[in-house]
């Protein structure tokens, strides 16, 4: 109950300290792989809203364009290499096509971010800048919609609890390691070096 108010009166998103920790307590619990990664969406969602909304500043817009985009990194790269890899050599072909299909959407959501940071979002907000963030934010959102509609539930019927919970570690530990690369002094800020945790792909846990 206490946790309910707490999220209830809560005023500002997360922080990515904040993230950080509640990775270490869900590793320690052992929450369940898909509403772990719903967390992570409800955790873009909170900059997602900023982003789409008309009515925010820009300067909340660019702080929350930077957050989103590390959240992006790691939630995304992420689910990528656990999650999209195995299901693209599941049995069923339409779990396969889920697969390649999440690949190809955050493909694009990541070219948008290679342009807006072209643009210089850092450092200067046109509305030029605003527009594409607002893109990309839509984006995002039809495609983490998109995924608990159709691709959690396709995963959790056509993986095994066992797969599930191997999932769960390596992708906890692959946010941990996008996370702490780089950590910035501020929240939001930062510089996101991109790609130096990457390794080399998959892990497949699907016998
Ligand atoms: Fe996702």
């Amino acid at each position: 109950m206490a946790n309910f108010f707490k999220e209830l009166v809560r005023a500002q998103p997360h922080t990515l300290d904040e993230i950080r920790i509640s990775l270490d307590e869900d590793k320690a619990d052992h929450k369940q792989f898909i509403p772990l990664l719903k967390e992570h969406h409800d955790y873009l969602e909170e900059s997602i809203s900023v982003l789409m909304d008309k009515d925010t500043t820009d300067f909340q817009k660019q702080e929350h364009l930077e957050r989103f985009f590390r959240l992006l990194e790691m939630h995304g790269k992420s689910e990528e290499e656990v999650l999209y890899t195995n299901l693209q050599i599941n049995p069923d072909k339409e779990v396969r096509l889920e697969g390649f299909s999440g690949l190809d959407e955050h493909d694009i959501a990541f070219q948008l971010e290679d342009e807006l940071t072209g643009m210089g979002y850092k450092t200067q907000w046109t509305e030029e800048i605003a527009a594409k963030a607002k893109v990309v934010a839509g984006l995002v959102k039809n495609h983490i919609k998109e995924e608990e509609a159709t691709m959690f539930p396709l995963a959790e019927s056509h993986m095994t609890e066992e797969e599930l919970e191997q999932m769960r570690d390596a992708y906890i530990q692959k946010c941990l390691a996008y996370l702490v690369s780089d950590r910035a002094d501020s929240i939001y800020a930062g510089k996101w070096t991109g790609g130096e945790h990457r390794d080399s792909g998959a892990d497949s846990f699907h016998h």
